[in-house]
């Protein structure tokens, strides 16, 4: 397994340019299962979990391939689907992957998808997919770890999410659209990765309202059409860079961002003292000296967002008091704690909050990656830390950061990825 190495105190300066998000491109790429002919799908990130979903719609008969000219655009034909199966061995690599079975049961009539199982960050369950599926008139049965599913004909449903679900209301709205009738999502996720799949999925001649607001309705229609979509920028990567400044100084631009999509971090962000000036595509932030301590509770878009947490978790390890960080959405996402006090963090663990006391400073040290944004939240600690800090399991991170280690060094970080056999 590679491993980053990184030598900290160096204070940042230039400008980072954000990839396409992962969470827009997962949906995005499911929903090609929806109708054949050919998808062009532009601004595709490099990630570990892309290459996953292309495999996993490669298995099921999609013919999948990269633009020659540039490597960011991706060509997908899903005319000929050979198989309604999502094996295990997928979907264990990357949840994201239950994110076929709306899709499938609307253009076959049936699925087989292994049930996700649980990640370190929770149980992860999909309870409000499967519940939604059934109203929607779908067989479920649950053998041997999969859920088979069955239907002689989607027909529209009025769906009540307990807790607004990203991929549950994006599951749910992709299997709405060739449904007979209507269906309404209720308390349903307000994300920009979800705005963004109804759009294209609209594009492709479906018939949604009230994208972006907690009641989506959606029309279902006899057929759709591909279309070619671009895919917008990663709002998670683009929040862990701007915190990159208050853990290691200096100041970045980061370009290519819609900065609408991160209302919440700014607001907090500037919170604790750092400078941050925006336009509608890029942001600079510097950082002036000492960060106030802040207190932050994730919640649902347009909240603090959760993929943030273990982020700003290291610039409060950082500032100048004692800070509260409450996570609300997921039961076990605080992994990254033991890995921050290795590095002399001072926090404490009591249920759903941590508690931050500010130290001088952070002291390199060898440190494990645990899940994909605690790795992003070691990387940061790791540029503020004196001295040495190697991170191990950087493929967590490889999963959600396209090119993480050249973006960083291309602004004054000393970083480096040694090859592990
Ligand atoms: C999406 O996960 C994202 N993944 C996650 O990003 C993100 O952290 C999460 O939304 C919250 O914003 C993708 O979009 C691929 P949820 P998802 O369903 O959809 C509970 C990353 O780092 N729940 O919104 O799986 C669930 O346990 C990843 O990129 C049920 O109880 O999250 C959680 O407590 C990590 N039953 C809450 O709802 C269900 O059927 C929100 O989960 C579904 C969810």
């Amino acid at each position: 397994m590679d491993q980053l190495v990184i030598e900290g105190g160096h204070p940042l300066k230039g400008t980072i340019r954000i990839s396409g998000a992962k969470n827009a491109a997962l949906p995005i790429l499911a929903a090609t299962l929806l109708t054949g002919g050919t998808f062009r799908l532009r601004n595709i990130p490099k990630l570990l979990d892309i290459d996953t979903f292309i495999e996993l719609l490669t298995d099921l008969g999609s013919r999948v391939r990269y633009n020659s000219d540039n490597g960011s655009d991706l060509c997908i034909d899903s005319s000929d689907l050979s198989d309604h199966e999502a094996p295990y061995k997928l979907v264990r690599r990357m949840r994201a992957s239950i994110l076929v079975l709306g899709p499938l049961i609307a253009r076959l009539g049936r699925a087989r998808v292994s049930l996700p199982g649980g990640c370190a960050i929770g149980a992860r369950p999909i309870d409000f997919h499967l519940k939604g599926l059934e109203l929607m008139g779908v067989n479920l049965q649950l053998k041997e770890g999969y859920v088979e599913a069955r239907t002689r004909g989607l027909t529209g449903a009025r769906i009540y999410f307990d807790i607004p679900s990203v991929t549950g209301t994006e599951n749910l709205m992709m299997a709405g659209v060739l449904a007979r009738g209507t269906s309404v999502l209720v308390n349903a996720a307000r994300e920009p990765e979800v705005v963004t799949l109804g759009q294209m999925l609209s594009h492709m001649g479906a018939k949604i309202r009230g994208l972006g607001s907690s009641t989506i309705e959606i029309e279902g229609v006899k057929e759709l059409r591909p279309v070619d979509w671009e895919i917008i920028p990663d709002r998670i990567e683009a929040g862990t860079y701007m915190m990159a400044p208050g853990a290691a100084g200096g100041r970045l631009i980061i370009k290519d961002v819609i900065t609408g999509h991160l209302e919440a971090v700014i607001s907090k962000l500037r919170s604790t003292g750092l400078q941050i000036d925006t336009d509608k595509t890029s942001i600079s932030i510097k950082n002036r000296g000492t960060l106030r301590s802040v207190d932050v509770k994730t919640l649902p878009y347009p909240g603090f967002p959760t993929d943030l947490q273990a982020q700003i978790m290291v610039l409060m390890s950082l500032a100048s008091g004692l800070s509260v960080i409450t996570e609300t959405i997921f039961e076990n996402r605080f992994m990254h704690v033991a890995e921050l006090r290795r590095l002399g963090a001072d926090i404490r663990i009591e249920g759903r909050n941590a508690i931050i006391k500010g130290v001088r400073r952070l002291n390199g040290a060898p440190v494990m990656a645990t899940d994909l944004r605690a790795s992003a939240s070691l990387v940061l600690a790791g540029l503020a830390a004196r001295g040495t800090t190697t991170i191990s399991g950087v493929h967590h991170l490889d999963r959600g950061y396209e090119c993480m280690e050249q973006k960083l060094a291309a602004v004054n970080a000393k970083i480096t990825r040694e090859k592990r056999v």
